[in-house]
């Protein structure tokens, strides 16, 4: 089956050569072909180009189906790769909204049993049908945003059973849905109430029973920590990753949100895909991640919906970094999974050019999830998952238009969704 896509008036993100992420400088830099095709063939991208190249022969050569789509005046962009989602969970946190609109911080509605525990409750009583359905709903809902691939973490089970329910409905949405999934085991995302007081022991839970048990099962792709003033320390964050590398979990954390906790030395150290959020980070951290292998990842919903200082992400370019960015899908701190409103959100609050936060929300979080082979741009062998626009003039046009829906179709290995 091959699907032939004529007439583009920009096709964006293209690669010949494929490369892993794009740092520094170089993430202000997109390839862009005016007056494209682009040629999809069964899953895959089989070819692109300009137009007037376009050798109509060839490709109908040997009498297969074609279906041709003609694209004038419109854009055709890979799709986003959402690297950070929490999008498994039970019911919705509008209460502590309100609570935060009235002045409570974050950390002060954790304490008062909100916050994550509060979904934590939720998810224990919830059945793993209605979590799938629920999850699969918003699948749905980030695939029509322009969404191909997406992490998805567990965290808010935070007891054995309920872990490993939040995994297998991850796994079971990779059977059922076409976009490429990732999933992530964050038992260590906030102490359960019945370990209060006893961090240390929770912790050791982890380790010795949860790692194993999900390991066993291959249930889990990565292994999250939240650390953070007030959640996991830098030495439960160390022996957690510790134990996850050696039944072969990489690590992928949340660190540096609420302070400068340590958090980004420790993935690095243990060689961790990315970190995430980012909003405390100084010239150490800085250090630490130049020359890494580590993707440094800004969720620019999550500060924007909490309203958090916003993470230095022109020093972390202009120091030679890559930046990913990701929607942090979840209930408490983005119930959001919009890709583009992050692009937005990037270009009006962290000073990031259109050209960046293309970049920054495809190759470079297609990086951080570890999809980059597969997903994050045009180029021949990777998935052929796109998107085409509405008739707009060009791609600083999609940031800027910041709630306008811009998805006209929407393709995913090949089929339009
Ligand atoms: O990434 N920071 C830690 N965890 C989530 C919040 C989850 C929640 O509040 O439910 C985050 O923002
Ligand atoms: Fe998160």
């Amino acid at each position: 089956m091959k699907t032939l896509v004529i007439n583009i008036k920009q096709l964006v993100q293209v690669e010949d050569t494929p490369c892993s992420c794009k740092a520094g400088k170089d993430m202000a830099r997109v390839g862009i072909i005016p007056d494209a095709y682009l040629l999809v063939e069964d899953e895959k991208i089989a070819g692109f180009g300009k137009m007037e190249d376009l050798n109509r022969e060839s490709i109908y050569a040997n009498g297969d189906t074609i279906k041709e789509i003609d694209a004038s005046g419109r854009l055709v962009l890979p799709s986003y790769c959402d690297s950070h989602t929490h999008l498994v969970y039970a019911g919705s946190r509008e209460i502590e909204y309100i609570d935060k609109i009235r002045g409570l911080s974050y950390e002060e509605i954790a304490k008062r049993g909100g916050g994550i525990l509060n979904s934590a409750e939720r998810i224990r009583h919830a059945s793993e049908e209605e979590l799938f359905q629920s999850a699969y709903e918003r699948i749905q809902e980030i695939a029509g945003f322009g969404t191909g691939a997406v992490e998805i973490k567990s965290g808010y089970g935070l007891d054995t059973e309920s872990e490993l329910k939040m995994l297998k409905v991850i796994r079971r949405l990779k059977a059922e849905t076409p976009l490429l999934i990732k999933s992530t085991f964050l038992g260590a995302h906030a102490v359960p109430a019945e370990y209060k007081g006893r961090q240390t022991e929770y912790v050791d839970l982890i380790i010795n029973e949860m790692i194993p048990t999900i390991a066993g099962e291959e249930l889990a792709d990565y292994i999250d920590v939240f650390c953070d003033k007030g959640f996991f320390t830098v030495e439960d964050t160390d022996r957690i990753l510790n134990a996850g590398m050696k039944y072969g979990m990489r690590a992928k954390i949340h660190a540096n949100e609420l302070d400068y906790s340590g958090g980004v030395q420790v993935g690095v150290k243990y060689n961790a895909i990315s970190v995430d959020h980012l909003e405390y980070i100084g010239e150490e951290e800085i250090s630490a991640l130049l020359g890494s292998e580590t993707m440094p990842t800004v969720l620019p919903g999550a500060a924007f919906f909490l309203n958090m200082p916003y993470s230095p992400v022109r020093k972390m370019i202009e120091a030679g970094l890559p930046v990913a960015l990701a929607s942090d899908y979840n209930p408490g701190s983005s119930p959001s999974g919009n890709m583009k409103f992050v692009m937005s959100l990037g270009c009006i609050n962290y000073k990031m050019l259109p050209e960046e936060v293309i970049n920054a929300t495809t190759l470079n979080s297609a990086y951080a999830m570890g999809v980059q082979e597969e997903a994050g741009s045009i180029a021949v062998g990777k998935l052929a998952n796109f998107y085409i626009t509405s008739p707009l003039p060009g791609i600083e046009y999609i940031p800027y238009a910041y709630t306008a829906n811009i998805v006209e179709a929407t393709f995913l290995r090949g089929k339009q969704y």
